[in-house]
């Protein structure tokens, strides 16, 4: 897959280099390639933004060096190969809430696209021309606000990246996890079977695998009531 980031940060992305995700670049499973928004301005300041217009507080990003950017990284892309189009992702609070689901589906796609906004958002302007030519979706992290986009596009890379095929060594770690099958994971132990006083359940060292497993399920569902209920269908 090959992910392409627009940012005024490109060494926010540094930490790409390690870790599961670290490898699967250097295997080249997963191409990722951070752009460094300033490149595509052409005055002395490298100004990427400016004042509102209509009034208000603080700053909008620029369409010009946006379009340029994205002229650079989406290449002549032909109306005609839309089917085939890339993804185009703009983090902000104003998006759809990203979700497990949409890691998935995103997992499927062979090129992303995303722009990390700061200041008060980008130029309406440019989502519009950019919808022209690829698929545009303004996607949240969660309802709360951050800075500017990099630490949301982080974490999007992170949970789109280790679906990919190739990228987490053991594939059936993916399965028992928390959203995978709409409710939070049960929880985990490991050696010793008592540390502090406190000991691992006993059915866990039972090895009756059929109750176990119902154990697990069961604790998932408690825990999902209990945590989060909204992701419980309605009784
Ligand atoms: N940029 C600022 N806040 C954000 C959020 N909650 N999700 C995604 N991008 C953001």
């Amino acid at each position: 897959m090959r992910i392409d980031v627009v940012t005024i940060f490109p060494e926010f992305f540094d930490v790409l280099d390690i870790s599961l995700l670290g490898r699967a670049r250097q295997t080249g499973i997963l191409d990722v390639r951070a752009h460094n928004l300033r490149d595509f301005t052409h005055d002395r300041h490298r100004t990427v933004d400016d004042t509102p217009y209509g009034g208000g507080a603080g700053m909008v990003m620029k369409p010009e060096p946006w379009g340029e950017a994205l002229d650079a990284v989406l290449g002549e892309g032909k109306p005609g190969e839309l089917a085939s189009a890339p993804v185009v992702i703009f983090p902000s609070p104003a998006g759809t809430v990203f979700t497990q689901k949409m890691a998935r589906e995103l997992a499927g796609r062979e090129h992303l696209v995303f722009g990390c906004g700061r200041y008060e958002g980008i130029d309406q302007r440019v989502f519009e021309h950019t919808a022209e030519r690829a698929e545009v979706r303004l996607v949240s992290l969660g309802d709360y606000v951050l800075n500017g986009g990099e630490v949301a596009v982080m974490a999007m890379i992170e949970a789109i990246g280790r679906l990919i095929p190739g990228v987490v060594g053991n594939p059936e770690s993916l399965v028992e996890e928390s959203h995978e099958d709409g409710l939070l994971e049960y929880p985990s132990y490991t050696k010793p079977a008592t540390w502090r006083g406190l000991e691992v359940p006993p059915i866990l060292l039972s090895g009756n695998h059929g109750a176990i497993e119902r154990w697990r399920h069961e604790q998932q569902v408690e825990r999902t009531r209990r945590v989060r209920p909204d992701l419980l269908p309605p009784e």
